[in-house]
């Protein structure tokens, strides 16, 4: 037999999940039951009641208390059960625990980026310990996009201008996927992110751990990595194909046409502050939607990247 709990619905990963759910299948419970027994009401009365002669005429009623009473009393009752299981389950939801572990979520068309309180930042990957409250301070760069983590049931609209915030406890360690449910242009379907939920120590690890250098890579190989762990490769493509932004493939001094009609070479200064100030110079015939990454890539990692960009000729 189907667990109930799982009908439906993505798997229960966080403490608030079990409330919601509960309600979610105890209003499609009602509802069901409700709609089986209406429908055989209305089957059973149109039998009952069908016209057998031509003499048949209906009888005058006026009312009836006991059946009317009964039926706006049950209803109520219902109601008022969804209403105050619903505002005690939203109080829970938006009030979090003074503990709370806090992380600073900024939503940029279209990537997550994620600032820890010691100044790490992640992009595309929310790590945060287990059977420990965090709470999401949230903001957005540009437009509106949506933060929400199916598996915790926690979803909230992430503005531009103003803070908005979401708590959760994960109750299992493992990868659960963030999605962006605010239509916010052309790659909002591919604005998706993961939470990686860790154990208290691998989290403290994790955190207190600086950018280290794998040195055993080549810088090319590394920087390859890090155009997938940012996001770049949503937009821009190392086969020659044009996505939102131009393609890598052949980028590296190539002469560049911009969209204010001068000519620049793609050397190392450009890509560098392509990425740092990337409305600086826009290429002709692509628009200005690409997020600084000031902040969040470092010149180590340019240099990485760098060295990616010219093995794509
Ligand atoms: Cu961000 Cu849709």
């Amino acid at each position: 037999m189907i667990e109930l709990s799982e009908y439906m619905l993505p798997p229960a990963r966080s403490t608030l999940a079990g409330e919601t759910d509960a309600l979610f299948h105890f209003i499609n419970v009602t509802s069901f039951i409700l709609l089986i027994g209406i429908t055989i009401a209305i089957v059973y009365f149109s039998w009952k009641y069908r016209r057998r002669s031509d003499d048949d005429v209906t009888p005058v009623i006026t009312h009836n208390s006991t059946l009317e009473i009964t039926w706006s009393v049950i209803p109520l009752i219902l109601v008022m059960i969804v209403f105050g299981w619903g505002f005690t389950g939203y109080m829970n939801l938006t009030t979090p625990p003074d503990n709370a572990y806090e992380v600073r979520v900024v939503g940029k068309s279209w990537l997550w980026e994620f600032h820890y309180n010691n100044g790490k930042v992640s992009v595309n990957e929310l790590n945060v310990p287990v059977d420990r409250p965090v709470k999401l301070v949230m903001s957005s760069d540009d437009v509106i996009h949506s933060f929400f983590v199916p598996d915790f049931r926690v979803k909230r609209d992430v503005l531009p201008n103003r803070y908005s915030s979401l708590w959760f406890e994960a109750t299992e360690t493992g990868e659960s996927i963030i999605f962006c449910t605010e239509y916010c242009g052309t790659n909002h379907s591919q604005m998706d992110a993961v939470v990686n939920v860790m154990t208290q120590d691998d989290f403290e690890t994790w955190v207190e751990s600086g950018d280290s250098v794998d040195e055993s890579v080549p810088p090319a190989e590394r920087g390859e990595a890090l155009v997938s762990r940012n996001g770049c490769n949503a937009c821009h493509s190392a086969d020659g194909s044009s996505g939102v932004g131009p393609s890598y493939l052949g980028l590296w001094e190539s002469e560049r046409p911009l969209a204010n009609g001068e000519t620049v070479t793609a050397d190392a200064n450009y890509i560098r502050e392509s990425i740092l100030q990337s409305d600086a110079k826009i290429v002709e015939g692509y628009d200005n939607v690409m997020p600084s990454y000031q902040g969040v890539i470092n010149d180590r990692e340019i240099d990485d990247i760098i060295e990616y960009i010219k093995t794509l000729e």
